[in-house]
């Protein structure tokens, strides 16, 4: 009777979620989201209105998510990762770690999208596509008379010591994919030179990747590097920020998803993938005021989106900067020379 009894208030525990595990009944799907949360969560609620399906999301960034999906490959306790920017979805994709599914909706999709699919032999998919830059707070650079920013070398100029907020690129893809820009812009050398030197006027290396959009938009920080769109939400919102598209080029992110290998729910996985591709699933993003471009041809491109045919993109080189050598080849070199260099 004991037994029974205390069988029976586990299983009660475990329902009410007291046990502290995720309850993986069918019915249910465990999603690790890395866009803004303020896009997460209507994306979640839509997705289980039109399925059915409980979702249970939790929000980290890009690099922070590959972390934790590789420390949990043993015994994988997330189903799908919706968001991020591209580069850990590839390392992902190389080291085994996410499962490969050819969604039919593939023909839908943005040739950049379906580039990355092949590139990982189907075990990602491109979502969605941004423009790396900054922004900064025009009040505060008026105050204080200083000069205009308009190219990433400007960054380095001794009036903004102290004043850029960027996040660090082993949590954020944001900051990993402007480490991998400069080094294709400039050469490897000479982008950990410029990074060395800018790293004076840097005020904090932020775990994620928009948040220096919302410092620059209070005024906390007068500049922020992110994606284009990060700062256009500020700005949509009222923010004295002016946008800035570095006159040297820049490079972009193709925001992706996977499913994880050992998925629990793995069906389930497969209808949100397949739903997460739909012009109606897409045009969320827009309504929760996240401007990227969306992959599927036919939905909606916010019409606030920076106009990524009007930006000088260089040709980014998602293998060799998504593959696993190199992309942990350039964290180490980041964080031996940058992370905790002298501010002389
Ligand atoms: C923001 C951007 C996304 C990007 C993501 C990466 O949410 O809007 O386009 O993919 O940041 O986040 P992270 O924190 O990894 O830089």
């Amino acid at each position: 009777m004991r037994s029974i009894l205390s069988s029976a208030a586990l299983a009660a525990l475990t329902l009410a979620g007291l046990a502290g595990q995720p309850v993986q009944a069918q019915g249910e799907l465990v999603v690790y989201c890395t866009v803004q949360e303020e896009w997460c969560r209507p994306m979640m609620q839509a997705f289980e209105r039109a399925t059915g399906i409980k979702v249970a999301m939790t929000r980290k960034s890009s690099g922070e998510t590959f972390a934790q999906i590789k420390a949990e490959a043993a015994n994988p306790r997330g189903d799908v990762w919706w968001g991020g920017t591209g580069d850990p979805h590839l390392q992902a994709a190389e080291e085994g770690l996410t499962l490969e599914y050819r969604s039919p909706r593939l023909a839908d999709l943005q040739p950049w999208a379906v580039r990355q699919a092949e590139q990982s032999k189907f075990r990602t998919v491109g979502i969605y596509a941004g423009a790396l830059g900054y922004s900064y707070n025009t009040q505060q650079l008026a105050r204080r008379n200083l000069p205009e920013p308009k190219c990433w070398a400007d960054l380095t100029r001794p009036e903004y010591r102290d004043e850029i907020q960027v996040a660090d690129p082993n949590s954020s893809g944001t900051a990993y994919t402007k480490v991998a820009t400069l080094v294709q812009l400039l050469g490897e050398d000479k982008a950990f030179a410029f990074l060395r030197e800018m790293h004076r006027n840097v005020n904090q290396y932020t775990k994620s990747g928009a948040a220096p959009a919302r410092a620059a938009a209070t005024g906390e920080s007068l500049i922020g590097i992110t994606f284009l769109h990060d700062a256009v939400t500020q700005a949509v919102a009222g923010a004295p920020v002016k946008i800035v598209s570095p006159c040297e080029g820049t490079g972009y992110e193709i925001g992706s998803m996977s499913i994880i290998k050992g998925a629990k729910n793995l069906e389930n996985a497969k209808k949100f993938y397949d739903w997460a591709l739909t012009p109606e699933a897409q045009a969320i993003g827009a309504q929760a005021k996240a401007y990227q471009v969306p992959s599927n041809r036919n939905a909606p491109v916010p019409e606030q989106a920076p106009k990524l045919s009007e930006i000088k993109l260089i040709d980014y080189d998602f293998a060799k900067y998504g593959s696993s050598a190199e992309r942990t080849r350039l964290l180490a070199r980041w964080d031996a020379e940058i992370r905790n260099a002298p501010k002389r």
